[in-house]
C-alpha cells in the first residue's frame, strides 16, 4: 500500500533526472512582447517553481525554481492595451484589413517557427505543470494540428464567401470580420493547447490581442515570443504579465477590450464581465467549471465502464475540465464496480513526468494536496470511506488518488469541482436520482452513460442532451476530436469552440449590399475586376 514515505522517495535527486529531460539552467525571461518589439524588462519579476521537488541524501525536499517571468502592473498593461488598440485602429489597421490569404501566410510562418521550438516548449510544459512527457508532446502536436486545421477551415470559410448573393432585388456579399481587441487567458492544465484554441482563431480572424499567460505554464511561451513578433504585424499580439486580479480588471474597466476569452472559473468570468463599462459591447467566449458525471447503469459492461471511468477521472491527475468528477453507479453493481475500479487504479504508475507510462504526477497548484485532503476528510466525517488502499496519501505536491464512497448531498465532493485526483462515487437505485443530480447541478458541460441497452440509452439521452452539451455513450467525457463543438450550459461555458466554431465565435458577419440595378452591377464588377477592395472580391484561396 502506497504511503507518504513512498511518495517522498518518488521525488528525484539531482542525479536521478535523466540527462535528456534536464533543463539547461533556469530560464529568466526578461522581455515582453509589445507593439512588435521584444522589449527588455527591467521591472519586478516572479519566480516560476516546478511542482517537482528535489530530494537530497537526507530525504529533505527542496522546491525547484525553473526561472522567472516579468511581473507587470497597470502601467505595462496600459502599454500593451494601447498597442493592441493602435494595431486594430478602429478596424483600419494593417492586420484587420489584410486579405485572408495574407493572414493565413502569416500564420503559416508562425507555425513553422513554432514547430522548430517543439523540444523546448514540450520540456518546459512538462517541468512547469507536471504533465507527463508523452502527454506534453501530445499537447504540442495537437496544438499544431489545430492551427493547421484552423487555416484550412478559414480558407474554406472565405472561399464560400467569395461570391455575391442576390435576393429580392438586392446584391449582397457577406464575409466574417473581426471584433476588435481580444483579451485572451488560458488555463494551466492545457496552457498551450487551450490557450491557442482561442488565441489562434482570434488572431487569424483579424483581431488584435492581449495575451495573459496562465498562472502555471508561462515560461513555455518564452521560446515562441520571437515567432509571434516576426510572423505578425506590430501590435497584433501583446503580452500582459502580472497579478491577474490587478491588471485584468484594469483592462476590462478601460472599455477598450471588445472580446474576453477565458478558460477558467465562472466566478472570475462573472466578475470580469461586469467590469466592462458598456456591457453590450463585450463579447465573451468562455470555457468554465464542470462537474461531469458518469452514470453507470445496472446492465453496463463493468470492464468497459471501469476502464473509461478511470481514464475520465484520473488522466492528468483529474486536472481536466472534462474529467469525470462524480461516478453515479447503480447499487446492484456498485460493489463489483468499486472492486474492479480500485484494482485497476492500483496499476496506475505514480512517478515523475518523464517516466515512461506514468499516470499520477505532482500537482502544480500550491495548497492543492491540502484541498484534496480537506475534501476527503469532509466526506469521511459524513460517513463515507476511502475504498482504495493508500488513497489520499500525500507528500508535498503528490496526492495518491482516493476513491471515496458513498458520496452524498451535503459533502463538499458532491458539488465542488475537485479538479484533482479524488474520485467520488455515489450509488443510485432509481434513475431519477442520477438525472436529478445532473439537472440540479450548476454545471452543464458533458455526461457519460454506461449501458448496453438501447432502450435505456435512448430514454436517457433525450433529457440529458437538454441538460449538457455532449452525452458520451460508453466512453469518458472529452473535448476532442477538435472538429466537434465544445461548449456547455449553465456555468460551464459561453460560446462554442471547435476548429470551425471558433472562427465564428471570434468574428461577426458584415456585408455590403446594393440594389440590383445595372449601375450597381457595373460598379461592383469594376471593383472586383480592378481589385479595389479586399472585402468585395471573388478570389479563391487555393
Ligand atoms: O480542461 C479542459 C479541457 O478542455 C479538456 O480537454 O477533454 O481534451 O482533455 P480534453
Amino acid at each position: 500500500m502506497i504511503d507518504s514515505r513512498q511518495l517522498l522517495q518518488l521525488f528525484p535527486t539531482e542525479a536521478d533526472i535523466p540527462p535528456a529531460h534536464r533543463l539547461s539552467g533556469p530560464l529568466h525571461q526578461r522581455v515582453t512582447l509589445v507593439d512588435g518589439e521584444l522589449k527588455d524588462w527591467t521591472g519586478g519579476t516572479q519566480q516560476v517553481v516546478s511542482p517537482m521537488r528535489l530530494r537530497d541524501a537526507s530525504g529533505a525536499l527542496t522546491p525547484l525554481t525553473l526561472g522567472s517571468i516579468p511581473h507587470g502592473g497597470i502601467a505595462e498593461a496600459e502599454e500593451a492595451l494601447a498597442a493592441a488598440v493602435a494595431a486594430y485602429d478602429n478596424g483600419r489597421g494593417a492586420w484587420p484589413t489584410m486579405t485572408v490569404a495574407e493572414r493565413i501566410a502569416c500564420m503559416q510562418t508562425f507555425t513553422k517557427e513554432m514547430v522548430a521550438r517543439r523540444a523546448e516548449v514540450v520540456k518546459l510544459l512538462m517541468w512547469e505543470i507536471g504533465k507527463s512527457f508523452a502527454d506534453s508532446e501530445k499537447e504540442f502536436d495537437r496544438t499544431v494540428d489545430y492551427i493547421r486545421a484552423t487555416i484550412d477551415a478559414l480558407r474554406d470559410l472565405d472561399n464560400n464567401s467569395s461570391r455575391f448573393v442576390i435576393a429580392e432585388g438586392t446584391i449582397g456579399q457577406i464575409r466574417r470580420t473581426p471584433l476588435g481587441v481580444v483579451l485572451c487567458m488560458g488555463p494551466y492544465n492545457y496552457p498551450l493547447n487551450e490557450t491557442f484554441a482561442t488565441l489562434i482563431p482570434a488572431l487569424i480572424m483579424g483581431n488584435t490581442l492581449l495575451f495573459k499567460p496562465p498562472k502555471f505554464g508561462v515560461l513555455l511561451f518564452a521560446p515562441l515570443l520571437e515567432a509571434f513578433r516576426s510572423a505578425f504585424p506590430n501590435g497584433v499580439i501583446n503580452t500582459v504579465y502580472g497579478q491577474g486580479a490587478e491588471v485584468v480588471p484594469y483592462l476590462l474597466g478601460s472599455g477598450k477590450v471588445n472580446t474576453l476569452t477565458l478558460i477558467g472559473s465562472s466566478k472570475v468570468a462573472d466578475h470580469l464581465k461586469k467590469l466592462h463599462p458598456k456591457a453590450n459591447r463585450l463579447r465573451a467566449i468562455l470555457g468554465l467549471d464542470a462537474k461531469n458525471a458518469a452514470i453507470v447503469l445496472a446492465d453496463a459492461d463493468i470492464e468497459l465502464a471501469v476502464k473509461e471511468c478511470l481514464l475520465g477521472a484520473l488522466s492528468f491527475n483529474g486536472q481536466r475540465c472534462t474529467a469525470l468528477k462524480m461516478l453515479i453507479v447503480h447499487s446492484s453493481i456498485v460493489e463489483r464496480f468499486l472492486a474492479r475500479f480500485t484494482e485497476e487504479l492500483a496499476k496506475l504508475k505514480v512517478g515523475m513526468p518523464w517516466e515512461a507510462g506514468v499516470n499520477i504526477t505532482p500537482l502544480p497548484e500550491p495548497g492543492k494536496t491540502a484541498y484534496m485532503t480537506a475534501c476527503v476528510e469532509d466526506a469521511l466525517a459524513q460517513g463515507a470511506r476511502i475504498v482504495n488502499p493508500g488513497g489520499g496519501a500525500h507528500c508535498e505536491t503528490f496526492f495518491y488518488p482516493a476513491v471515496v464512497y458513498p458520496v452524498k448531498e451535503g459533502m463538499k465532493l458532491y458539488r465542488e469541482e475537485q479538479f484533482g485526483p479524488v474520485v467520488p462515487v455515489m450509488p443510485f437505485d432509481d434513475i431519477e436520482t442520477a438525472l436529478d443530480y445532473v439537472i440540479t447541478s450548476e454545471h452543464g458541460q458533458q455526461v457519460s452513460i454506461f449501458s448496453s441497452d438501447p432502450t435505456e440509452i435512448g430514454t436517457l439521452v433525450d433529457p440529458l442532451v437538454n441538460q449538457v452539451c455532449r452525452v458520451n455513450i460508453n466512453c469518458q467525457c472529452q473535448r476532442g476530436p477538435d472538429i466537434f463543438p465544445f461548449t456547455g450550459r449553465k456555468d460551464s461555458a459561453e460560446g462554442t469552440l471547435s476548429v470551425t466554431d471558433a472562427l465564428r465565435s471570434f468574428s461577426i458577419r458584415s456585408m455590403v449590399a446594393a440594389k440590383q440595378t445595372d449601375a450597381s452591377k457595373k460598379l461592383l464588377d469594376e471593383i472586383v475586376q480592378k481589385h479595389e477592395s479586399k472585402f468585395i472580391n471573388t478570389g479563391f484561396i487555393f
